[in-house]
């Protein structure tokens, strides 16, 4: 008998105030017509004044533990990806485990950026895996509405926020490609890479909150090279290759990287679930946004065959090979 950390029950939300493309228009020099061929969005949506992180990853929690029939009294551990957490401490995960009034267990944030919910994911299996845990809910949650640099063209329009989650929940499989569950984690980071993708204030430094900077060509760069490496790494740990594969899940930073990821695994962009255009770049909580918009579209059925994968500042990527 093999334990799996299986995908028991899959949610979202995004807040209510949804930012076209042409509102930029009027805060910095740049287009409609710019960033939809240049990234693929089209609208993202913003947190009102007063709505925090821990607030749509609340939703997002609320939503998954009711697509799996479960309460807050079911969980045993919280695993919170974000990098826009409401205070500097606690975690957003244990505000989240206040809101939705768990009493038992533990709750965690895990901080790898646009990376953060593979991470997030990569951890919750270890702690089923090493029983640890038995239900653990995984979130990805982010506000970068607030570290954006509204005179930035080069970096305003393309992020938002937003909030997704999943509960995995340990089951039985039979130790092959065949089982349900994760079946396989690949992570990396290089840390001499982190001027090309990070925020420049902080605790020990600034005393602030900052603002997020990018060298976008760089991490483009580097996201087209080292996704595709990633996922065919995670692909072969699991004894599957690309052919085996439903659906790519690929964190929704740009069309173009993408749709190159998708060509460098030779498959077609009808097997990617894309969410970027109405989305926009919401970081951790890009991966869990598409799996439960997935879901709901229609696309992602019981037992398809997943691939997760992303990168951000760090810089720090993964996948994660996921059979539904
Ligand atoms: O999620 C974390 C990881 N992040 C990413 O994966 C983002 C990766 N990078 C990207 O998605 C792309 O690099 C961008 C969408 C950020 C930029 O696309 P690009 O094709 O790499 O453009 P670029 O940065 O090389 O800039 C091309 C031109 C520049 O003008 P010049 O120097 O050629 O005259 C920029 O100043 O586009 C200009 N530009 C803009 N023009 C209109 C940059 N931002 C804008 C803008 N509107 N918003």
């Amino acid at each position: 008998m093999t334990i799996r950390a299986v995908v028991s029950g899959v949610g979202h939300y995004l807040p209510a105030r949804v930012v076209a493309n042409a509102e930029f228009e009027a805060l910095v020099d740049t287009s409609d017509e710019w960033i939809r061929s240049r990234s693929g969005i089209e609208r993202r949506h913003f947190a009102a004044d007063g709505e925090t992180t821990s607030d749509l990853a609340t939703k997002a929690a609320a939503a998954a533990l009711n697509d799996a029939g479960l309460s807050a009294d079911d969980l045993d551990a919280i695993v919170l990806a974000t990098s826009t957490p409401d205070l500097t401490f606690p975690s957003a995960a244990t505000m989240v485990q206040a809101k939705i009034g768990m009493k038992q267990g533990f709750a965690f944030d895990v901080q790898a950026v646009c990376a953060g919910f593979v991470f997030a994911l990569a951890n919750a299996n270890a702690l089923i895996l090493s029983g640890q845990a038995r239900r653990v809910l995984v979130i990805g949650a982010e506000t970068f509405s607030r570290i954006l640099d509204f005179t930035d063209r080069a970096t305003c329009v393309l992020f938002g926020d937003g909030a997704g989650a999943v509960i995995l929940q340990a089951a039985e499989g039979q130790g092959n490609s065949g089982d349900r569950g994760i079946l396989a984690t690949d992570l990396h980071s290089d840390g001499t890479l982190q001027d090309l993708l990070y925020v420049d204030g902080g605790v020990s430094t600034t005393g602030t909150a900052g603002h997020l900077r990018m060298q976008g060509n760089q991490v483009f760069r580097h996201a087209i090279e080292k996704l595709a490496e990633t996922a065919h790494r995670s692909l072969e740990k699991a004894g599957l290759s690309a052919d085996d594969v439903d659906w790519i899940v690929p964190h929704q930073a740009n069309i173009r990287i993408i749709e190159g990821t998708a060509k460098r695994m030779h498959l077609p962009m009808d097997r990617v679930v894309v969410t970027v255009q109405d989305h926009g770049n919401t970081s951790a909580a890009s991966i869990p946004l598409a799996l439960s918009v997935g879901k709901a579209r229609g696309q992602i059925k019981a037992g398809d065959l997943l691939v997760t994968e992303a990168i951000g500042g760090g810089l720090s990527w993964g996948s994660v090979i996921l059979r539904w």
